[in-house]
């Protein structure tokens, strides 16, 4: 999976084959039924309104290199400062897809994975993760606006601003990426390792395509029926 070359090139290109994946699984939205363009507004919202600040301090929190913490902290102050939770939470509200308990429930066992394996605060680990999330932000974002408009809602501050600001974002966190693993160079695990949040995740945003795609049976309790479409 991980080979020869560059090691933070080859992460780059593992994160870009696996946000095309995801992109390639999306459902045509003209075939959609209304409620399921309800559901990934909502199971988005549910999974990013409250979780990315969160994943991005615990990024803060676990790296070690001033060039990594710095990176972060820009992208914090700008989630922050600019109110991107309320921006997505009007998203969602024009486009009548505010989460229900039943939109948190269908993530809830990927969503749990995710903050366990943050809560390791592993540096090069989490910045890999939140380098494949925002670069799938950035991918997404036409796809998520289209959703919103067959729903009636003409709001697009939130996919505008992360179409564009996260394409700076994802090449500010590889940046990162390779200032951390320099300063950590001898106490890195393998690389199959370092890219497990990257699997992690990816499990969750197919959840929020896919309602029923369970968690990893070796941590869930609250398993779909169905598989992922
Ligand atoms: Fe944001």
């Amino acid at each position: 999976m991980i080979s020869e070359g560059s090691l933070t090139t080859q992460f780059e290109a593992h994160i870009d084959r696996a946000i095309d994946d995801i992109l390639a699984s999306l459902p045509n939205p003209e075939q959609l039924p209304p409620d399921e363009r309800r559901g990934i507004i909502a199971r988005y919202t549910a999974v990013l309104e409250g979780n990315f600040i969160y994943w991005m301090s615990a990024g803060h929190l676990s790296v070690v290199s001033e060039e990594a913490k710095s990176v972060i902290q820009d992208n914090l102050l700008e989630e922050v400062r600019d109110s991107h939770p309320e921006m997505l939470r009007k998203f969602a509200m024009c486009a009548c897809a505010v989460p229900t308990d039943s939109d948190a429930l269908a993530v809830y066992g990927n969503l749990r994975n995710v903050r366990l394996f943050v809560g390791r605060l592993q540096g090069v680990e989490i910045l890999l993760m939140m380098a494949f999330f925002e670069g799938f932000i950035v991918k997404f974002m036409p796809y998520l606006a289209e959703l919103a408009k067959k729903r009636g809602s003409a709001e697009r501050a939130y996919t505008d601003v992360h179409g564009t600001c996260d394409i700076v974002h994802t090449q500010e966190l590889f940046r990162a990426l390779d200032a951390e693993m320099t300063l950590m160079h001898d106490r890195l695990a393998p690389a199959t390792e370092l890219i497990e949040g990257v699997g992690i995740l990816r499990r969750l945003i197919e959840n929020i395509i896919h309602p029923c795609v369970a968690a990893n049976p070796n941590h869930d309790n609250h398993r779909c029926s169905g598989n992922m479409a």
